[in-house]
């Protein structure tokens, strides 16, 4: 079974997900869904996911940035805090965003305290074996971090670009030895990206907390999408392991150009669609006004 529908619609926690393997076990893969304020979060919990993520996505599919660098903690946080709002059931997880974690563990800690405060049950990082100090000093300070590792949206520049990694032996055993180090180092789960389906299998079967894949093919513990990736919100290009399960972008557009063309024809608003002078006393008080009104006199004559 889903973590959520073990409990029965209660709030998931962090021991629930890092206890959820599926492997031989018989439960369902866990879900995680993006979300960036109140309504989103209320329909990815309502559909019940087990887990909402205010990724720093936020940077692409909000606030039209071509990469996610731009992000800063205090963005996050303010959107955090929106989804907070919503109060889902759903394990809450906010991004620590580029440069929130890179410079010192103290710095990592503030940062990470900050999501913690405006609402995230957890934090997520990206990158392996280095941030181990990283992970450690914030799970020292009671703060669940979720890892991220393998295709990882903060190196692009160091990566070349949105690009598939553990491609090679040598960088799959990287990427198996970063997943251990980031297990040990106390992480309750690790987002998978952008990896070979079979890479991705072994990591799964080699760590006892579970992964969440996104392009990592179908041998994870979970999968992640992004919340306009799979509704098709948005108009940007969707990498191709995203399933889109709606348009809703192309419905908004024809819902708003009913509205604009229902003014325009002066069949909107209708009088059900408004306020009616109930008493007739508005009536009376109009007709008065309107003998009393004196004529410009440029109309006069
Ligand atoms: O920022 C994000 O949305 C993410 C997911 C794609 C895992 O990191």
């Amino acid at each position: 079974m889903s973590a959520q529908t073990e409990v029965s619609a209660k709030k998931v926690t962090v021991p629930q997900i890092r206890g959820h393997k599926v492997g031989a076990s018989g439960k369902l893969p866990l879900t995680m869904v993006t979300a960036y304020d109140a309504p989103s979060a209320r329909i990815v919990d309502r559909a019940g996911a087990e887990m909402i993520l205010i990724g720093d996505s936020l940077a692409m599919v909000v606030l039209g940035y071509k990469d996610t660098l731009s992000v800063t903690v205090d963005d996050i946080a303010y959107h955090t805090q929106a989804v907070r709002r919503a109060d889902p059931l759903a394990l809450v997880i906010a991004d620590l965003p580029w440069m929130s974690y890179h410079v010192s563990t103290a710095e990592t800690v503030q940062n990470g305290a900050k999501l913690i405060r405006a609402g995230a049950e957890a934090v997520k990082l990206e990158g392996g074996a280095k941030r181990v100090p990283m992970i450690e000093a914030l799970v020292d300070s009671e703060i669940p971090v979720q890892g991220h590792i393998g295709l990882t949206p903060q190196s692009i520049r160091v990566m070349g670009g949105f690009l598939v990694q553990g491609k090679t032996e040598a960088a799959a055993e990287i990427l198996l030895s970063d997943a251990k180090k980031l297990q040990d180092a106390g992480c309750f789960s690790i987002v998978l990206e952008g990896v070979p389906a079979i890479v991705a299998k072994l990591v799964t079967e080699a760590l006892n907390i579970p992964t969440i894949g996104i392009g990592a093919g179908p041998n994870t513990d979970g999968q992640v999408l992004v919340f306009h990736d799979l509704l098709g919100y948005g108009f940007s290009r969707v990498p191709k392991f995203v399933r889109k399960y709606a348009e809703i972008g192309e419905i908004a557009v024809q819902a708003v150009t009913s509205f604009v063309s229902d003014v325009r024809g002066g069949t909107f608003p209708s009088e059900t669609e408004g306020y009616q002078d109930t008493t007739g006393e508005l009536a009376k008080w109009s007709e008065r006004k309107l003998d009393n009104v004196t004529a410009h006199p440029y109309l006069v004559g």
